[in-house]
């Protein structure tokens, strides 16, 4: 029984293939060519999470940025949840800014991802420049979405005081 779940555990983690549907599915891609694609595939690794792993852990050091091909992932901010589901990606913001994981990523759905390296990010929105601008523009939105969440970027010592209550105002 024991073997049969490490097994099974192996096998959910495993990669799988990266199609080119996969690919052309992601919305942030939709403008690209036929080359533009086969490139960008070249770039992606894949992996398949279970539902409930723990896929970005705040305050972790960044080294790539995910796409949800398949699934579904929660992002834990420190008031709300954001559900993240197929075609939109995560993991960017600590990618572009060079800091560390904003927030916990968890599967809540057995989930397919496709893997872009920080460094292969930089070669891609080089050669696309407007693909850099949307993500960039995402991550933009995703700071300002939630101005409450930014004491959770910084680390305890930056923190001299705790927040006012600006609950009056
Ligand atoms: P990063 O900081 O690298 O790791 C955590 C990720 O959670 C972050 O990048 C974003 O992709 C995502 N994230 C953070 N804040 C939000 C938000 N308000 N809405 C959606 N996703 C977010």
């Amino acid at each position: 029984g024991i073997l049969a779940t490490a097994f099974a555990e192996e096998i959910h983690r495993r990669e799988f293939v990266v199609t080119w549907t996969m690919v052309a599915s992601v919305p942030l891609f939709r403008g690209l060519d036929a080359a533009g694609i086969a490139e960008i595939m070249r770039y992606l690794r894949a992996q398949s999470i279970p539902r409930g792993a723990m896929i970005v852990r705040k305050g972790d050091p960044a080294h790539s940025m995910y796409f949800i091909a398949e699934g579904e992932v929660e992002v834990e901010l420190a008031h709300e949840n954001v559900t993240l589901g197929e075609g939109q990606f995560f993991g960017e913001i600590a990618v572009l800014h060079k800091t560390l994981r904003s927030a916990d990523v968890r599967a809540t759905a057995p989930t397919k991802l496709l893997i872009l390296d920080a460094y292969d990010l930089q070669t891609l929105t080089k050669r696309n420049p407007e693909i850099g601008e949307a993500i960039r523009e995402i991550a933009r939105s995703r700071s300002e979405l939630a101005p409450a969440e930014r004491h959770g970027d910084m680390i305890e010592a930056e923190l001299e005081e705790p927040a006012e209550d600006v609950s009056e105002t």
